[in-house]
Parts: structure tokens; sequence; C-alpha cells
């Protein structure tokens, strides 16, 4: 529960940071509903994720609430990854796997950083390449820990990169696919 309100915290802070509304040349303002409509089979989610913002905003506005909260997710996950190393009685392939995702998570967090810094001064020119190099990232570690679902990591990683895919698609609305 702890989880759920802090998201929510999250979401309703950077709602209060932009609702001066941004102003980007070029960007579409439209509902969030409408926004979540591009994010295909990822709607729902994306409709949880904004569902605090303003009923119309610029497109960057959405996109940029989706990534930071992707960022903050992959921060907990290294969290969680650094806990889980410090254990000291893991497995070697289990580590192994651990330890790549948490290379992944480092690379994914600083592409993210990179979208949040690049899309707050209206520079799309990296978003689009950042979005995927950040869900190849996540991807790739949940793919390592195919074997290991029964942990709550396994979870905690699925649910990271569904939320990568939102912000990516939001993002897809400015800087295409
Ligand atoms: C994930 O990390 C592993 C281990 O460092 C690396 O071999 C792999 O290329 C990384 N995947 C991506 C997509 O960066």
């Amino acid at each position: 529960m702890a989880y759920v309100a802090a998201a929510v915290f999250a979401a309703v802070s950077l709602t209060a940071l932009f609702a001066g509304g941004e102003a980007c040349d070029n960007v579409p303002s439209m509902t969030w509903t409408a926004a979540c409509k591009e994010t295909n089979k990822w709607e729902q989610l994306c409709q949880q994720t904004l569902q605090t913002a303003t009923d119309s905003a610029e497109v960057t506005v959405y996109a940029l609430i989706a990534t930071k909260l992707a960022k903050s997710r992959y921060e907990e996950t290294l969290a969680e990854l650094d806990s889980m190393l410090g254990a000291g009685n893991l497995p070697g392939a289990e580590r192994l796997a651990i330890d790549s995702c948490k290379e992944n998570y480092s690379a994914a967090l600083s592409k993210m950083a990179g979208v949040v810094d690049h899309m707050s001064a209206c520079d799309f020119s990296l978003a689009s390449k950042e979005y995927i190099d950040a869900e190849a990232g996540v991807r790739s570690c949940q793919e390592g820990l195919q074997p290991y679902q029964f942990l709550p990591l396994f979870a905690k990683v699925s649910a990271d990169h569904d939320l990568t895919l939102v912000a990516y698609l939001l993002g897809a609305i400015i800087v295409g696919r």
C-alpha cells in the first residue's frame, strides 16, 4: 500500500509542477485519455499512471510524468538488486543474472534521466533512442530472470517493463517510434 501511495503522491506532485503548462513548439495538446489510447495494450496502465494529471495538456507533460515515474521505479529496483547482492547467500547463477540486471538498470536509469532532461528542455532529438535503449535494458534483465520467476523481483521488473512501454509510447506521440 505504501508503494501505491508513494506512486500516487509522485504523480500528484509532478502534476503540480507542470500545472502552468508546457510550451514546446509543435507538440500537440490532448486529453490524457486520448493520449492513453495511443498506448494500445498498455492503455489501462497508462490511465492509472496519468489519472491525476490535468484534463488536457501538452503531450510532453504526460510523457514526463510516466518517464519520471519509471525512473523512480528503476531506482527502487536498483536498491532491491543491491540488497539481494549484499545478502551474500545467492546461488552463483542467480547472482550472475542479478549482476546483469544491475548493469542493465544502471544504463536504463541514465537513459531515462536523459529523456527527462532533454524533454524538459523541449529537445526531442535523442528521446526515441533513449527510450528504446532503456526498454532494451529492462527487457534484458527480465529475460535473464526467466529461471527465477518465483522471485518477487521478477514481477517488479515485469511491472517496470510495462511502465517503460507506457512512457515510450506516450513519448512516441511526439517523437515517433
Ligand atoms: C545487460 O547486461 C548484460 C551484462 O552486463 C550485457 O551483456 C547486456 O548486453 C545488457 N543488455 C543490454 C540491452 O544492454
